[in-house]
């Protein structure tokens, strides 16, 4: 392993002072509540989609107790639209433990703030060295791009090892001086390079504050870190959606199970067939579907191939139906639902 790069932390704390971003709605605070609900939202979704949702979620949840007090059926509603549901499940269980378990308090360290649902490694030291100063390293997929390149790590970090000795690497790396004050900004300063400068493809190695100590760029080729050898798997798989109105023009929603996909959510009745769809339709209503235009779905790790299927009737559609209702257009707003579902039953 190469020698670790004097200066490294240095750099990346001015560099943050004068170009790194200063004035999102979470930063220059140090209310835990608020650098956790950011950093969650953040986790997979783009800093331009959290900025709505943050302002409209601590709008309606001010403070822990807040969110702790809703119903989780409020807070997947307000959460409906930025995908991977299970973070707004963790949120509110997290929320419930700050108040049952702590007083209302976040714990003030990495170490206890890790032990609550949905807070792992990183996140634990972002909201730590955000908001107490803690001098502890964080590693998101970002960061690892940041900090491999740097130091020219060419271990396979789909090997736990590596992935423990980068962790181990970038302790090292965090600044030694004023470490209250510097490590909020060391922070934001890796996050920052890792979103605007040191991209997967095609990055900004002239703008690049830590060019000189790079050992990737100095071997002509930063695109070649990091290395991982585990592809995801991705599959794909069809459904059918059917979109049941009544004559007041109110459609059939049911309540998604508590695990799988869309968990918890309200969502058309979901089928594996349009045979098996047919089926759970009383008999006189079987032959005036309508079949609507498939489209695409993406997540993590499948394409959803949806097929709408639309029907009116007069009473509740699926035979032993789960948990459904009659939903007027007017209640959509206030529910939570799988955004591909909103922006269909908008159509
Ligand atoms: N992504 C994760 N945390 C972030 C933060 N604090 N600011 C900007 N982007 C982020």
């Amino acid at each position: 392993m190469s020698v670790l790069p004097a200066g490294f932390a240095g750099r990346v704390i001015r560099w943050q002072g004068t170009h790194g971003r200063n004035t999102l709605p979470w930063q220059n605070t140090c209310d835990p509540y608020r650098v956790w609900l950011s950093e969650i939202m953040l986790q997979q979704t783009q800093v331009a989609t959290v900025l709505d949702y943050y302002a409209r979620f601590l709008a309606r949840f001010p403070d822990v107790r807040a969110l702790a007090a809703a119903e989780l059926d409020d807070v997947l509603a307000l959460w409906s639209g930025l995908g991977y549901y299970s973070r707004a499940r963790n949120m509110h269980q997290c929320a419930r433990d700050v108040v049952a378990l702590h007083g209302g308090e976040f714990p003030r360290n990495a170490q206890e703030l890790q032990t609550l649902p949905g807070i792992g490694r990183s996140t634990a030291a972002a909201i730590a060295s955000f908001c107490f100063g803690e001098r502890v390293a964080i590693l998101d997929g970002n960061v690892k791009r940041v900090l491999t390149r740097v130091l020219g790590y060419g271990a396979d970090l789909a090997q736990a090892s590596s992935e423990r000795e980068l962790w181990a690497l970038a302790q090292e790396l965090l600044p030694r001086r004023a470490v209250r004050e510097s490590m909020p900004r060391y922070t934001q300063g890796l996050m920052d390079l890792g979103a605007t400068i040191c991209l997967p493809r095609n990055p900004n190695c002239l703008l690049c504050p830590v060019r000189e100590l790079c050992a990737a760029r100095a071997e002509g080729a930063p695109e070649n870190y990091p290395v991982k050898t585990r592809k995801l798997k991705r599959s794909s798989e069809a459904l059918w959606l059917l979109r049941a109105s009544n004559r007041d023009g109110s459609v059939w929603l049911e309540k998604r199970p508590l695990t799988g996909i869309w968990a918890g959510l309200y969502c058309l009745p979901v089928f594996e067939s349009r045979d098996a769809l047919q089926a759970a339709l009383p008999q006189r209503s079987r032959e005036s579907l309508d079949d609507g235009e498939p489209f695409l779905h993406v997540l993590t790790h499948k394409d959803l191939h949806l097929h709408p299927v639309a029907v009116e009737l007069a009473a509740s559609p699926v035979q032993a139906a789960g948990q459904g209702a009659w939903f007027a257009s007017e209640d959509l707003p206030q529910l939570g639902l799988p955004a591909p579902i909103r922006r269909l039953l908008q159509d």
